[in-house]
């Protein structure tokens, strides 16, 4: 591989202190050979950031928020900011996952300023695109993903500051896949689009990770692709052997 994967965990809605036990499974098993060769990150609730950052002190194990706020403080009730994350621990923040641009509306618009917000506090956004089944079958999936990148990718963004995670929505939570030429063909589009947006040179080293149904059983296939550099994982990261599998799947 040319680019160190990463492999990031999002725990969604799920997770509560007894269940930093996962985490500290996933930071045993994480071993030498693991962490010569793949980067890991957990993404738990915002409420479980700090407790989980403190417990994995030592463990190389990155962690990171699910989204974050467009604005940097202020009368905002409910909504967290990029530099709060940060202080909590974290490095990352996944921005615009289709959850939040499906259930709270989030716009291409929005998902950039989230971006451009967790840039500025010296996050790392992990940028989600991907298309709906509806939007897959009428064959537009490559032309979706396509505007989701020009709308959500910061200018200037570099392989050091994105990572933009390919989750069709139709793939998330249902165990359905796309065939590993489908996966090949939308990674070597992003890969493209990248170059356009961002320059040759910054868009080689971004990593490019694929979400959606990712498990033990395809996650040697997945992660085999050309352009595929690391996964962004629902449901199998709330078990630590499972996690670590796919972790292994990068190596
Ligand atoms: O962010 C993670 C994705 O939505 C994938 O979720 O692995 O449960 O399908 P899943």
């Amino acid at each position: 591989r040319s680019i160190r994967p990463l492999v990031a965990g999002n725990w969604k809605m799920n997770g509560v202190k007894a269940d930093l036990a996962i985490a500290a499974e996933a930071a045993k098993g994480y071993d030498a050979a693991l962490k010569a060769a793949v980067d890991l990150a957990i993404c738990p609730p915002a409420t479980m950031l700090y407790p989980m950052t403190a417990a994995l002190i030592g463990s190389r194990i990155a962690t990171g928020g699910q989204d974050c706020s467009t604005q940097a403080a202020g009368a905002f009730t409910g909504e967290i900011a990029a530099a709060m994350l940060a202080d909590a621990g974290a490095s990352f923040a996944i921005v615009g996952h289709s959850e939040r641009r499906t259930l709270h509306g989030e716009t291409n618009a929005t998902v950039k300023a989230k971006a451009q917000a967790a840039q500025t506090a010296l996050l790392v956004p992990i940028i989600c695109v991907g298309e709906t089944r509806d939007e897959r079958e009428a064959g537009k999936a490559l032309a979706v993903v396509k505007k989701q990148l020009r709308g959500s990718i910061p200018e200037g963004a570099t392989a050091a500051t994105l990572v933009v995670a390919y989750e069709p929505v139709w793939a998330i939570g249902t165990g359905l896949t796309p065939t590993a030429a489908d996966v090949a063909e939308m990674h070597e589009a992003i890969r493209a689009d990248l170059s356009r947006l961002l320059g040759k040179a910054a868009a080689a080293g971004v990593r490019l990770l694929y979400g959606g149904s990712v498990k033990p059983s395809n996650a040697v296939e997945l992660m085999n692709v050309a352009h595929v550099d690391g996964a962004l994982v629902g449901g199998a990261s709330l078990k630590a052997e499972d996690f670590l599998a796919i972790v292994r799947a990068c190596a």
